[in-house]
């Protein structure tokens, strides 16, 4: 938008003095008056001329200085108060005269993230009665009577614990000679919740490759000692050897194909991939262990496949890890139940499908948008208890007094089943109880139609 004012008075004021200037010269040429009188009239003309220029450009100068005047304050901030409201991390001024006095000290000024975080009213008030804590107020001291910048940690008190840094900053003096600092917290229960995690996965993935690794340091001891000229011990251990070295394996496995997951899970996989071929492969895989243990398994795949957007080796990883769970916790004789459904909604993908039991939704699709291709495996083993439910998922959780058989697993399966349904954008949800066998279902956003092949003659036009 111009805010130049319109060059106001000017053209009429020169059509203006033109024709007052002609109908002067028109008079002079017929004798109408004489030279002097003409002179007389041009220059009372020419006077007025002048004046009324000099008048339109005073009213275009005004006209100016008022737009530039109106440009300005659209461009001046809202009053700091209100900005201050705004922010989302919490503020406080604080104002104090005497050191030896905490009573002096006033919050005069608090925004509304910091009396939700406090919960104190909209006003002023005593910084110790919103503040407790013997750091911050150290901090805050800092600030106020030694002009020093100070922080502090803060912990909030109650059930849902969150953790925050205070920063305290000196703001000088007031006008009435009180002295000021302002007082922000930023929230770091993430940050803290993350790195505790790390510190935890850390430590549990030590001690998983430790137990295996010490065993096998036992024996190879073992077979140089005592066992060295007993032949059958040697076998025997050399048997166990094994085992130990391939749990390592598996946990190695498992653990770099979690972190290349987590790596990538930010990225939606773009392939088309049909969920019920790779459901096959999987049981084919499986088909000769299943045999040997006498387990039943029970395949319902629609005939048309049932193609998601996905990465086939990753949803590989995931038939594979829940057929694996539900025959390792299946009696032998016992049937699995496999089966893929496609065009479900997404409450229709997470609908139960267990009449017995609790259900837990272990993770749900962000932005809900079907239609979903639903994995579901169905065993009747065990169980688990409802209270265990919500740990399924976490790294190296394995439920305690269960009989897993011989292949005892990492407890890392099913977080590589989540991480892995999280980034399809899909779901995943469990429904057992104890005696009750167990179901999971994993649902995945279904691949749209595929799109119908350009007649040809628009093809020629595009190329
Ligand atoms: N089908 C199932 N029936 C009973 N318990 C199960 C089943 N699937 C998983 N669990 C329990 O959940 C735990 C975690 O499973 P998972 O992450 O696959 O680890 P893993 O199979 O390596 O032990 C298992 O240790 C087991 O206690
Ligand atoms: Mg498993």
């Amino acid at each position: 938008m111009s805010l130049r004012a319109p060059r106001a008075g000017r053209g009429p004021t020169f059509a203006a003095a033109a024709a007052g200037l002609a109908v002067v010269a028109v008079l002079a040429a017929a004798d109408r008056i004489d030279a002097a009188e003409a002179i007389l009239a041009a220059a009372f003309v020419a006077f007025v001329t002048v004046i009324a220029l000099m008048t339109a450009q005073r009213a275009v100068e005004r006209h100016e200085a008022f737009l530039s005047v109106t440009a300005e304050r659209a461009n001046e901030p809202p009053p700091y108060p209100t900005l201050i409201n705004a922010l989302p991390d919490p503020v406080l001024v604080i104002s104090a005269t005497e050191p030896d006095d905490l009573t002096s000290r006033r919050y005069i000024f608090a925004n509304s993230a910091a009396r939700d975080l406090l919960r104190i009213e909209l006003g002023e008030g005593l910084l110790v009665s919103a503040i407790r804590d013997p750091h911050v107020l150290h901090a805050v001291d800092e600030a106020l009577f030694h002009g020093q910048d100070a922080e502090a940690v803060y912990e909030t008190p109650g059930v849902q614990e969150r953790i925050l840094r205070a920063y305290a900053r000196p703001l000088g003096l007031a006008l009435d000679g009180r002295r000021l600092a302002i007082l922000v917290f930023r929230d770091e229960t993430e940050f803290h919740r993350v790195e505790r995690t790390r510190v935890d996965f850390l430590a549990n993935a030590s001690h998983e490759l430790r137990t295996p690794l010490a065993s096998l340091s036992g024996f190879i001891e073992t077979l140089r000692g005592h066992a060295k000229e007993d032949p059958g011990a040697r076998e025997r251990f050399l048997g166990i050897m094994q085992t130990q070295a391939e749990r390592m394996r598996r946990l190695i496995d498992d653990l770099l194909s979690l972190s290349r997951i987590e790596l990538n899970e930010h990225i939606a996989p773009s392939e088309r991939v049909d969920l019920a071929a790779a459901v096959m492969d999987v049981v084919d895989a499986v088909a000769p262990l299943a045999h040997e243990r006498g387990v039943t398994l029970d395949t319902k795949l629609p005939l048309r496949g049932a193609l998601v957007i996905g990465d086939r080796d990753q949803l590989v990883q995931v038939v594979q890890n829940l057929v694996d769970n539900a025959l390792k916790y299946s009696a032998d004789g016992g049937v699995v139940r496999i089966a893929v459904e496609a065009g479900l909604s997404a409450e229709g993908a997470a609908a139960p499908r267990q009449p017995e039991g609790a259900r837990l939704a272990l993770l749900t699709p962000d932005l809900p948008q079907g239609p979903y291709a639903a994995l579901t495996v169905r065993d009747e083993g065990p169980g688990i208890a409802r209270e265990k439910l919500p740990r399924l998922t976490e790294r190296f959780y394995r439920v305690e007094g269960q009989k897993s058989g011989e292949r005892s697993g990492t407890g890392l399966g099913l977080a590589i089943v989540k991480h892995i349904a999280n980034r399809h954008r899909g779901g995943l949800a469990v429904e057992s109880g104890e005696g009750r066998g167990t179901t999971f279902t994993a649902y995945f956003p279904q691949a749209p139609a595929a799109a119908k092949a350009a007649p040809p003659a628009a093809v020629a036009k595009l190329s």
